[in-house]
């Protein structure tokens, strides 16, 4: 068997996690032994235990609890959690999502243990280095022996940054493979969008038209943190709602929902919350955040994985972000980048209701993304295990 330790913390990482334990599940379950460490980076039942259950993820095997803190006490205790658990358990590869906290802590002590690191979803860049992700990703890129890129983008980034699209066998931190594979999130959109229809009710239970809303979610720290730019994306949305007579919907990060009351203008808190079009709600399962999002009539949103899946589902976005790492989606016209700017976010929705937007070619993979990476692994490990022989 092939030992592998998947990291995961953030929610997204759950979700991602559901895409391999699915693939392993279906095709390689005597060929791997997945043991699962949940950091406790989210933790809030909404943001963490509904996704293990939805979506048929075994549950972790750890949980390192560290919950909330600075970056630096919150990856510290990552890390040191992780080392602990790497030294009792020695697996094969350590296999590291996107780019949170989780993802740098699980980087760092694989690699000083000299545990090869797989990282899926590797080589994307925004180029801003005042995102700490783009810091988490660059990192865990460069201990990382599998490196895993859902995009041609991806890849030719890692190109540029000296990994080689023809390094050979045996691979090794000091000579990492990089893969072209597709996103594991476009797996996960194909399999879950039929379950979703038929198990979700949350249109129902919010009395939501298809078509008739927009979807949106908030949560990067620049967006969150800062009084101006949250005020003038709450500015943008009142307007839009009154403007459009349209309802927005948002299930709001817990990190949105508590800024909320800090950072906006009381007078722009109260109205807010007295417009009966802005609907603000917990944070929503994956099977009812799919269904949002395929009845939407727009997406407005600053996550990484709203983006895309608005892409899958063939919705016109903008993107509260003054650049993305998915620029493909911009590329093909189906987003607009409108950053915090209340004017850009209007024009962007008024341009996506005067336009039909369907210029969506298939950049993200065919859904395989998962069974090629288990393959990928399994070839490697077999390779490693000849040459000791
Ligand atoms: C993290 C990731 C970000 C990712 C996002 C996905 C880092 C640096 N950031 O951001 O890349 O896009 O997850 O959602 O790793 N909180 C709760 N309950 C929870 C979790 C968080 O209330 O279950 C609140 C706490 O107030 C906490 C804040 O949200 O301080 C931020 O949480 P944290 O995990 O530090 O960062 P995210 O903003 O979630
Ligand atoms: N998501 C969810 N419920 C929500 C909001 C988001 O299930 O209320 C899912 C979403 O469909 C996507 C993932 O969470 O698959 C994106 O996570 P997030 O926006 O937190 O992080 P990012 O992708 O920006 O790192």
């Amino acid at each position: 068997m092939i030992r592998l330790l998947s990291v995961v913390g953030a929610r997204p990482q759950i979700i991602k996690a559901a895409a391999l334990s699915r693939a392993i599940r279906q095709h390689f379950s005597d060929t791997f032994n997945d043991c699962i460490l949940h950091t406790g980076q989210h933790y809030d039942q909404n943001m963490s235990q509904i996704f293990f259950d939805e979506l048929n993820i075994p549950q972790p095997d750890i949980n390192l609890g560290v919950g909330s803190d600075t970056h630096g006490r919150q990856t510290a205790g990552m890390i040191e959690g992780i080392e602990k658990i790497l030294l009792e358990l020695s697996p094969d590869f350590v296999i590291l999502y996107g780019d949170t906290n989780s993802t740098l802590a699980g980087a760092l002590a694989a690699a000083k243990l000299g545990i090869d690191v797989i990282h899926i979803e590797a080589g994307l860049r925004s180029f801003n280095k005042k995102m700490p992700e783009e810091i988490n990703r660059i990192a865990c890129d460069h201990v990382s022996t599998l490196l895993f890129s859902p995009t041609l983008t991806g890849i030719n980034n890692l190109v540029r940054e000296g990994f080689s699209r023809q390094s050979n066998p045996p691979y090794t931190i000091d000579n990492p493979a990089i893969f072209h594979c597709g996103d594991v999130m476009y797996d996960n959109s194909l399999y879950f969008s039929a379950l979703a229809e038929s198990r979700s009710g949350i249109l129902a239970m919010h009395k939501l038209v298809p078509g008739h809303y927009i979807l949106g979610t908030i949560h990067r720290d620049s967006n969150t943190d800062d009084p101006s730019r949250l005020t003038s994306i709450f500015e943008a949305f009142q307007a839009i709602a009154e403007m459009h007579k349209i309802t927005i919907f948002l299930p709001l990060h817990p990190r949105t929902k508590k800024l909320l009351k800090k950072n906006l203008p009381e007078s722009l808190l109260t109205a807010i919350q007295k417009n009966s079009a802005i609907k603000i709600v917990e944070p929503v399962s994956f099977l009812d955040m799919i269904l949002l999002e395929k009845n939407a009539r727009l997406i407005i949103t600053d996550s990484g994985g709203v983006q895309k899946e608005a892409y899958f589902f063939k919705k016109p976005s903008i993107v509260l972000r003054p650049q993305t790492e998915w620029t493909e989606i911009i590329e093909n016209g189906a987003a607009i980048l409108a950053d915090t700017d209340g004017s850009k976010i209007k024009n962007a929705f008024e341009y996506f209701e005067n336009q039909i937007t369907n210029n969506f070619p298939p950049v993200f993979g065919d859904g395989n993304a998962a069974n090629f990476i288990c393959e990928k692994i399994i070839e490697t490990y077999n390779y490693k295990n000849t040459q000791k022989k």
